[in-house]
Order: structure tokens, then C-alpha cells, then sequence
């Protein structure tokens, strides 16, 4: 890797003007800087579903709970996806601790089943909103956990987060489509 880095360029002949205001290079945001990295991209799908559980809690109406459960189903079900497909197995490579990953696959499981049956429910159901709300309980225990142990283990790790956060940001895009192409075909 032979890094030309020879430009040892005494400063350009325009010296700091005093007045100037403008300080065109002080700031670059390159396209890898705004990248995000695995663990923002998972933290900012916990928030995403948090919120959805909230605006749940507080709306009225069977036909509005119905549709933010379905969407609280859908963002968990990708989620869980995302993160048995490309972040779990390969952290078992980087962490030594793989008990985390085998309690985050249970849960995972856990939540499946009650989406599933969430998932074929009327709201109407009179177990409808204690589901949901079992779902949102096992949800924050879960999430507590992944953001409390499971990431700071990612982040002192040598998993490469950056290339992770690229691919998880691929596959979401086509897991919400082919969700969103289901969903429609069943009704
Ligand atoms: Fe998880
Ligand atoms: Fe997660």
C-alpha cells in the first residue's frame, strides 16, 4: 500500500485574509462520513418501533390499532431478520461470548410466535391489545440487552460496523418491499 504522501505543499500563496468570512473547507462531509454504521442503524429501528408501541398505546379506534400493529410486525419481523441474517453469526466469529447470541435467538423466536398470532387476529379480539402490549414488554427487555451488552461487545470488537451498516441498509430496502408486496397479496 504505497500512500504518495510526499505534498508537503508550503501553505498556498493566499495567506488568511483577516476578513474573510467564508470557510469553504472547514467542513467536508463526505458520503462515508454520513454513512451509519450496524449498531446506528439497529439503534435507530429500536426507536422507529418504540414510537410505533407508543402511538399504539394511545390510539383509539380498532381500525387504527390494526394498522400500527401490522407495522409494528412488519418493522420487528425485518428487523429480526437483519440481525439473524447479518449480525449475529457473524459476531460469533468476533465475540467470544456466544450465550448473548443464543438468549437474543430465543427471544427473537419468542416474538415471532406472538407476532404470528398477532398477526391473525381481528382487534376486536379481546386478546388483541394484551398481545400487543406482551410484545412491546418482551420487545424493550430485548432491546435493553442488545444495547446495554450485546452492541458495546460489537463496538470493541473488530467486526468491520461500517461494511455491516451497508449491507443491512441493502437488504432492508428489499425486505420492506417484498413485506409490503405479502401484505398485499393477502388481502
Ligand atoms: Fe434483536
Ligand atoms: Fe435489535
Amino acid at each position: 500500500m504505497a500512500t504518495t504522501h510526499t505534498s508537503t505543499s508550503k501553505s498556498s500563496s493566499s495567506r488568511k485574509s483577516a476578513s474573510s468570512k467564508s470557510r469553504s473547507t472547514a467542513r467536508k462531509t463526505t458520503s462515508s462520513a454520513r454513512q451509519k454504521d450496524a449498531v446506528q442503524l439497529l439503534k435507530a429501528d429500536h426507536r422507529a418501533v418504540e414510537k410505533l408501541f407508543s402511538q399504539f398505546e394511545k390510539a383509539s379506534g380498532e381500525q387504527r390499532k390494526m394498522q400500527l400493529a401490522r407495522k409494528i410486525c412488519m418493522e420487528l419481523k425485518v428487523h429480526s431478520q437483519l440481525e439473524e441474517e447479518l449480525v449475529y453469526p457473524t459476531s460469533r466469529e468476533f465475540l467470544k461470548d456466544d450465550e448473548i447470541v443464543n438468549e437474543a435467538l430465543i427471544e427473537h423466536q419468542a416474538a415471532k410466535d406472538l407476532i404470528e398470532q398477532i398477526q391473525g387476529m381481528d382487534a376486536s379480539d379481546e386478546m388483541f391489545e394484551a398481545k400487543v402490549t406482551v410484545l412491546q414488554e418482551q420487545i424493550e427487555h430485548h432491546v435493553q440487552e442488545e444495547e446495554k451488552e450485546y452492541f458495546p461487545q460489537l463496538q470493541k470488537s473488530d467486526m468491520d460496523l461500517k461494511a455491516i451498516g451497508q449491507q443491512i441498509a441493502m437488504r432492508k430496502k428489499e425486505l420492506m418491499a417484498q413485506m409490503q408486496g405479502d401484505g398485499l397479496e393477502m388481502h
